[in-house]
């Protein structure tokens, strides 16, 4: 019996319509799936062969045209062929062209393209995760650089963009190291969630052949089966995980970039580019512009984009598989892509900032940063109830603004505090708002002064070196379960039964 170039068109009459295959193809998105589809493949006829489900005989031919079909894609001549709809059938085809299809056509035994679907999404994006946690590393060094380098340099701290109180710079670098390790939690959450085995649950029901998928689970290396058949079919919830840890993952990386950007206006002035990562203009001699920052804030929106693409297609789906599922793959590619470029680069860029240090200082010195400071020594040494501190400052303030003065002019600063009855020595006064004594002076667990950035710094340190054996243990189990897929197809390959 002849089989066609569709495998299951069996009951039909007639060919597909041209445009009807150019709308529902999905060989282009497909073509990443490649590796993870014959992987999938190995392991399923394997233990096919194992449950006596198919012969031993019929498991060789298979494996060698499945092993050939990989070693024509790394040379890159694994094409796929649109009129085979996508990667699943390719890969079949390509058995069945190769081995016969009195052996080829055995292996889509007890499987279907829907759990196949999950099977190799699920094997891609785990290996993505891992590999946007392993650039997300790299970036957490780099604000340890920054931070490191800059427990003792005072810069102005903001609320409404406005100048609020002293902060060290390397403070303000571990903020972000701090916000990334809850991303990597989220990362890890929807690895979990990724990593469970789909392969059996078949069309949606299971499968009335003897099939083993602890077998399967194991050589795939996930973590477990997934249990539920027709939940795992219908289950796209991990790529909604996934999108959504990515999307808070580049807000995060956004508002980064944002400061980024203001911060290196003429108006701020607290960080230059080095050239290597900024870029000028076609017609103003002088530009020079922070587009990588800006190109990462506006991609942001590239992955919100896509969540809401996988949401609203999920949300009115029955159980089962529907074709609307096919489209959640191009956002999801297009997520991880995005998201590793901008992890790439930004580490780069971040590494060869300088940081206007004169400025920062400038900028603390300039607008009243350290008038809370003054406020706690009121407090502090004159058992003055807060609120009435912060009025006598408040008047303090105002009376040097309206003569255009700063706490700079520490005569008139006393003066004003006489006036209220407050005497405080020049002297002390010079200590108290100076800003960077208002860090050395800083208390409070998880504030800005240097003892506690450091303490920080190695906290995190040593959190992000857990990660990294984390990623390496994620990556070492999937690394041993290909090598052993691969040592047993070998095997049988060069010991067929006779
Ligand atoms: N290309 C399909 C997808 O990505 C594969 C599953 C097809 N299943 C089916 N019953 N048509 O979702």
């Amino acid at each position: 019996m002849k089989i066609g170039s569709k495998l299951w068109a069996g009951r039909f009459t007639s060919e597909m319509d041209n445009l009807m295959l150019d709308f529902t193809h999905s060989t282009e998105t497909d073509s990443r799936l490649i590796p993870y589809d014959i992987w999938g493949s190995q392991v399923h006829a394997l233990m096919l062969s194992r449950q006596n489900i198919i012969n031993s005989t019929d498991l060789s031919p298979i494996l060698i045209w499945l092993e050939k079909a990989l070693s024509d894609f790394h040379e890159g001549r694994f094409v796929l062929d649109p009129t085979k709809e996508d990667v699943h059938m390719n890969v079949e085809s390509y058995v069945i062209e190769g081995a016969g299809v009195e052996f080829g056509g055995k292996l889509h035994t007890a499987r279907s393209r829907n759990d196949q679907v999950l099977t190799d999404t699920r094997l891609y994006s785990r290996e993505q995760i891992l590999i946007i946690c392993s650039n997300l590393v790299v970036l957490c060094k780099a604000f340890i650089g920054i931070a490191t380098k800059h427990t003792t340099t005072v810069m102005p701290g903001y609320t409404h963009t406005q100048h609020a109180q002293p902060i060290s710079l390397g403070f303000w670098a571990t903020a972000y190291i701090s916000m990334f390790l809850r991303d990597f939690k989220r990362l890890f959450s929807a690895f979990e969630t990724t990593n469970t085995n789909p392969l059996g649950a078949g069309a949606l029901s299971g499968t009335n052949l003897p099939i083993d998928r602890t077998f399967t689970t194991e050589l795939l290396g996930f973590q477990s089966t997934h249990q539920h058949a027709l939940d795992v079919i219908s289950s796209r919830d991990f790529i909604a995980e996934t999108l959504s840890a990515l999307a808070i993952l580049m807000t995060n990386l956004s508002r980064f970039s944002e400061e980024i950007v203001y911060w290196t206006t003429y108006e701020f002035g607290l960080i230059q580019l080095d050239d290597s990562f900024a870029s000028g203009s076609s017609i103003m001699p002088q530009k020079k512009n922070a587009d990588v920052a800006e190109l990462t804030r506006g991609r942001f929106s590239q992955v919100l984009g896509a969540l809401v693409d996988l949401l609203s297609n999920l949300k009115s789906l029955p159980l089962g598989y529907n074709r609307d599922l096919q489209e959640d793959k191009p956002p999801l590619w297009r997520s991880f892509d995005t998201v590793i470029a901008c992890l790439k680069i930004l580490p780069k860029m971040s590494q060869t900032l300088t940081f206007n240090t004169d400025r920062m200082a400038q900028l603390c010195q300039a607008n009243f940063s350290t008038a809370t400071e003054l406020a706690n020594y009121l407090v502090q040494e004159k058992g003055i109830p807060f609120r009435q501190c912060h009025d006598i400052v408040g008047n303090v303030v105002g009376q040097l603004v309206k003569s255009n003065q700063t706490f700079d002019n520490l005569d008139r600063t006393a003066r004003l505090l006489a006036e209220m009855s407050i005497e405080i020595s020049i002297s002390d006064l010079a200590s108290i708002l100076a800003p960077r004594e208002a860090l050395l002076r800083n208390k409070s667990s998880g504030g800005t002064s240097p003892k506690e950035v450091k303490a920080m710094i190695e906290e995190f340190e040593h959190q992000l070196e857990n990660i990294e054996a984390g990623i390496r243990s994620r990556t070492e189990q999937i690394e041993l379960a290909y090598e052993r897929t691969q040592k047993m197809v070998k095997s049988t390959i060069q010991n067929p039964p006779v």
